[in-house]
């Protein structure tokens, strides 16, 4: 690999200075993944050639908008209180003009410490100053001047009040000060099971790290920002206080375990989806997160006692070209859940807005774009499984297939590690699906670098779900098996038409693009109604399955999956011996938790709905969050408003259609 970097220099218009633009890491040609076409590299970036054309790499490839690094400020303790630096040297960024709100607050206050913010100072040319004197007497509610230290919560605004960044840090002394180690993010309850569970957290610097649960102690010894600590050995259904010790510092929580593997005991989960930013008007848009809803949905599900979040998919805004500007915006999520998910697990899977992307100047809008690569370490997957901590019982990727283009070497394909998985609660599995994997955005319109298509399961995916699905299906102790997938199979807002679901408008003529499928081998892949048709026999395997939960619409819908339900549009695609359904399931979309809202479009299974329910039964835009009340072998469907709190829906969803 070159490790040698370059400079570009790009004269910055109007100002009449040069800026530097540092590519995070030159590449060389035999790191462009060989599934793409018409890429070359030349000086470390990498470039398509598309006809006669030259295009050359968005700068928003090359270098971020904002790093954690810029955003967090770098606080430091002075003899009156903290100095911000809101700036990243490294590229050359500087928050030249904001405001910076802070209070003091501690996670001992309640179960779920949310910050007060309750002062500001302005931020210009990058710094801004923090004066304890404000936080002294009658503000001082954590009692910090006696006991010389604290925690500060902050928020970071832009000049013009879009909220940027939240974080925290604890602090010694009263004058001077000192930031102490710190948890800046998190601690995140994730990947738990009836006997286990993982604390995954970040430290605002490399420091080690304890959990001291049930009088035991779990170590991670090594000082590092990011800590994955799993705790073992505990039982089925039970609670257990947990309590995070880095520096001098500690914080208490809790955890439920999952119930024994089988058991009928009653409990709830809640479902949702679509996080990302609506309007440019305060927390409705946190970089790229509707952290307004979001939090929303947060309270609602933890008022309701469920026992995980499942949320599959565009979590922020994202579609991001640099990596850096993706991490911030996956951190505006996870701030956003927080301080909820340091006690309930929230499973994540993938949208098409997580992904991340070359992108090339080819005069449109967002550019041509590719999944980014090198894909161990730069793909959307990549950086995907870097954030969200997530179960890893999924396939690995898809290496090994036909259209491999090495298939004796791995990395060929970027990692389902993390975003394809399953977990089992009680007497239920939730399967979770990619179906945004390898996306190339610019497909199917544009095939010149190449790609998969948003909504195609590739082979490997589909032959794990048909084992997976089979070994539930024999599982005795399993009762319900749901599978979850951001864009839905069904759509009835906002994705009807065009190749931006798993119906692709009614065509079957799109597939994925890989430069390895030579032009007589072409035919060997399924078109995309085929795929789902494959697809959706594999869910007609499994008895047990209640339902397919997706998200990618901006609105709520429960549509009943039976006999008879039309699945073509004979004007646009009719195979010969036409797939029949044979055994009912629930289609639930809700990608409401934040995003901006879709009308009912028209599609075969919901025409001239409401007056006919055949298929369709509700639809609603309103911010909908589903509640499953799972009893032994019944569930009951409950969805409601979560701004409103008003019910949207309700319904038994055992047994399914009856
Ligand atoms: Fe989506």
């Amino acid at each position: 690999m070159k490790t040698s970097r370059f400079a570009w220099v790009l004269l910055a218009a109007g100002l009449g200075i040069f800026l530097t633009l540092t590519p995070a890491r030159a590449l060389d040609q035999g790191q462009v993944p060989a599934i793409y076409k018409n890429i070359f590299v030349q000086n470390g970036i990498p470039l398509v050639k598309k006809g006669e054309k030259i295009l050359h790499p968005l700068p928003s490839s090359l270098r971020p908008k904002y790093t954690i690094t810029m955003l967090q400020g770098s606080p430091k303790g002075t003899a009156k209180g903290f100095d911000f630096l809101f700036a990243d040297r490294e590229f050359g960024l500087n928050l030249n003009q904001g405001t910076l709100f802070y209070s003091l607050w501690q996670p001992a206050e309640g179960r779920f410490p949310l910050p007060k913010y309750r002062f500001d100072t302005p931020i210009k040319n990058g710094f801004a100053r923090l004066d304890m004197d404000d936080l002294k007497g009658k503000f001082d509610f954590i009692g910090w001047e006696k006991q010389k230290k604290g925690m500060i919560y902050y928020r970071v605004a832009d000049g013009r009040g879009r909220i940027l960044y939240e974080g925290r840090f604890a602090f010694s002394g009263n004058g001077p000060f000192k930031v102490d180690v710190s948890v800046a993010e998190g601690p995140f309850v994730v990947k738990v099971t009836d006997s286990s569970a993982v604390i995954a957290l970040k430290l605002n610097r490399k420091a080690p790290v304890k959990i001291i649960l049930d009088k035991r102690g779990f170590d991670s010894p090594n000082p590092a920002f990011a800590h994955k600590i799993p705790i073992d050995m505990l039982e089925p259904g039970r609670s257990y206080t947990y309590t995070v010790a880095a520096g001098g510092h500690i914080e208490t929580y809790s955890l439920a375990t999952a119930p024994a593997q089988g058991s009928q005991k009653p409990f709830t989960f809640c479902f949702g989806s679509d996080s990302r930013n609506s309007i440019n008007s305060g927390e409705r848009n946190m970089n790229g997160v509707n952290a307004y809803v979001l939090r929303r949905a947060m309270v609602l599900a933890s008022f309701k006692n469920a026992a995980f979040l499942q949320f599959t998919g565009d979590t922020m805004t994202g579609y991001k070209a640099n990596i850096h500007d993706q991490k911030v915006q996956m951190t505006a999520f996870k701030r956003a859940i927080l301080p909820w998910a340091s006690r309930m697990p929230v499973f994540v899977g993938m949208g098409n807005h997580e992904s991340l992307v070359w992108a090339w100047d080819d005069g449109s809008e967002y550019g041509l774009s590719c999944d980014r690569f090198p894909f161990a370490d730069q793909s959307a997957e990549a950086i995907f499984a870097s954030e969200f901590v997530m179960p890893e019982n999924g396939p690995i990727s898809e290496d090994g297939a036909w259209y491999d283009p090495n298939p004796h070497t791995d990395g060929d394909f970027p990692t389902y590690k993390g975003n394809v998985f399953y977990y089992i609660w009680g007497n239920t599995a939730m399967v979770v699906l990619n179906t945004h994997y390898l996306m190339g955005p610019s497909l199917p319109k544009d095939k010149t670098v190449g790609g998969n298509l948003w909504g195609y399961l590739l082979d490997n995916q589909i032959a794990w779900l048909a084992k997976t699905l089979a070994d539930l299906e024999k599982n005795p102790k399993i009762d319900h098996i749901f599978i979850t997938q951001h864009t839905p199979v069904f759509p009835n807002g906002g994705h009807g038409r065009g190749a931006r679901s798993m119906w692709f408008g009614g065509s079957n003529k799109f597939k994925p693009v890989f430069n390895s499928v030579k032009p007589d081998a072409k035919q060997k892949i399924p078109g995309c109604l085929e795929r789902r048709d494959q697809y959706l026999k594999i869910l007609m395997s499994a008895q047990k399955l209640r339902g397919v939960l997706c998200g990618d619409e901006h609105n709520y819908s429960r549509l009943l999956v039976k006999e008879g339900i039309p699945l073509y549009d004979p004007a646009k695609y009719q195979p010969k011996d036409p797939l029949k359904i044979t055994k009912s399931f629930w289609h639930i979309t809700i990608g409401t938790v934040g995003a901006p809202y879709y009308a009912k479009v028209d599609a075969p299974w919901n025409l001239d709905y409401p007056a006919n329910t055949d298929y369709l039964k509700a639809f609603s835009p309103r911010k909908a969050l589903a509640f499953f009340h799972v009893n032994g072998k019944n569930i009951n469907l409950e969805v409601v408003d979560s701004l409103t709190l008003e019910l949207i829906d309700q319904v038994e969803f055992t047994p399914v259609g009856q």
